[in-house]
């Protein structure tokens, strides 16, 4: 027997995108229901980036969901690129009039699915199966199975916030779906630890050695970032080893007040650029990294994903409200245009603070006079800052 239940809008995923969805359109009246196919402890444990644009802190506090990220928060109004230990600091307030948020995802992640929850919301966590169906009909029906029994949500509208690996974006034909990739040949190995920041700001450096990041979750919880080799393994490095070797890129000035300390978490993750067109197939919308992958040097995944759905919701909530279909046509083309210019500016900023294995000495040249460039005009740094606070949404 199969369980039948209906919605207006049923979003596949409860990571960042699928559940600012869910809360942008219950704030405004319209239905929706969550699937997820992995349970609410494992969403939650997941350490992810930790930078939101000032248009995300909008969101999310409009959203209602910002109260313990303006507690806790850190508000960084600048953040340092470094090349070979020499340190230039983009001044986002001063070039922008914007700061940007240091307040980790796995801390969006957990106040939104509380929120949700407190509201009622109706979440499934471990689906299994689940299937996007008649997504060119106007009545799709998405199948999930949960704990055995099998399960139809009949709905309006589909929201793919099921990640890169999802099943929505494979649901638009191959015939129709047209992606673009690059995957770059090295991978970050990230170490979170209870440990003071080595600096109040964020320090993107480029060494000889590779690319390090140094970064934070609170004035007590650090995250690094170290380059390694795309085939690399976690298990070859001890934590004394990462500390060694992100002393050595972040240059003896910088080290000297590293503090360390044993890894609470420690991964790695692969750095590819990706985007997939169209982001609309009948009723299904596509957002978040369903549809696109950024590197994480620009600290855009997340502030994309909030962005993607901050103009589904509009769309959708006009559709309901105003039965206006005109946002809804223009889903794709909107996002597509500002994920094409967020694209641009990771793969930038990856081009430009990364050891290439093919780089000959002259590409190397290029990433240092990009950084003299850069200290030396305004303009250059501006557009550096204009981008990391966030574009406009359109
Ligand atoms: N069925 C149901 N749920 C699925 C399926 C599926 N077939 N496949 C994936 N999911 C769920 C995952 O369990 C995850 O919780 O979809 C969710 C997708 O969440 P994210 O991968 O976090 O994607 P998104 O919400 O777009 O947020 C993007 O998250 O991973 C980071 O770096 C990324 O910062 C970026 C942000
Ligand atoms: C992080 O704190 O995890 C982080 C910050 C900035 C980035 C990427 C990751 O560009």
């Amino acid at each position: 027997m199969t369980l039948k239940t209906k919605t207006q809008v049923c979003i596949i995923g409860s990571g960042p995108a699928g559940l600012v969805l869910s809360q942008l359109l219950h704030n405004s009246g319209v239905e929706s229901i969550l699937l997820d196919r992995q349970s609410r402890q494992h969403i939650e444990g997941r350490i992810r980036a930790g930078v939101l644009e000032s248009g995300s802190v909008k969101a999310l506090v409009d959203a209602g969901a910002g109260d313990n990220m303006l507690r806790v928060g850190l508000t960084h109004k600048g953040f340092n690129l470094a090349f070979d230990g020499e340190h230039h600091r983009i001044d986002l307030q001063g070039l922008t009039g914007k700061s940007v948020m240091v307040y980790g995802q796995t801390e969006v992640t957990k106040d939104l699915i509380n929120l949700r929850l407190k509201q009622g919301a109706q979440m499934v966590f471990s689906a299994e199966d689940v299937r996007p169906t008649e997504v060119c009909s106007d009545k799709p029906v998405v199948h999930y199975v949960k704990d055995g029994k099998r399960y139809e949500v009949q709905c309006d509208y589909i929201a793919g916030c099921d990640g890169f690996h999802g099943v929505s974006r494979k649901t638009i034909p191959r015939a129709v779906r047209q992606t673009y990739e690059r995957d770059y040949p090295f991978g970050w190995l990230g170490l979170l630890s209870d440990t003071p920041p080595v600096a109040d700001e964020l320090i993107y450096n480029n060494h000889q050695r590779g690319f390090a990041l140094c970064s934070m979750r609170s004035p007590v919880r650090s995250r690094y970032y170290v380059q390694c080799s795309s085939d690399d393994d976690v298990a070859n490095w001890s934590d004394q080893q990462f500390w060694d070797e992100l002393a050595l890129r972040i240059g003896t000035e910088t080290a000297a007040n590293l503090i360390t300390g044993a890894s609470i978490e420690k991964s790695i993750a692969p750095l590819r650029s990706f985007v997939c067109e169209p982001m609309r197939y009948g009723q299904l919308f596509l957002a978040g990294d369903a549809a696109h992958i950024v590197p994480p040097t620009g600290a855009k995944g997340l502030n994309l994903a909030i962005a993607d759905v901050c103009i589904l919701s509009r769309a959708l909530i006009e559709h309901y409200k105003a039965n206006n279909p005109l946002y809804l046509d223009t889903y794709s083309p909107t996002c597509l245009k500002r994920v094409w210019m967020v694209e641009r500016f990771s793969w930038y900023m990856s081009k430009m603070l990364h050891q290439f294995p093919d780089n000959s000495p002259f590409e190397r040249k290029m990433q240092r006079a990009e950084f003299d460039y850069i200290a030396a005009s305004q303009t250059a740094s501006k557009s550096i800052a204009e981008n990391y606070v966030g574009l406009p949404l359109d």
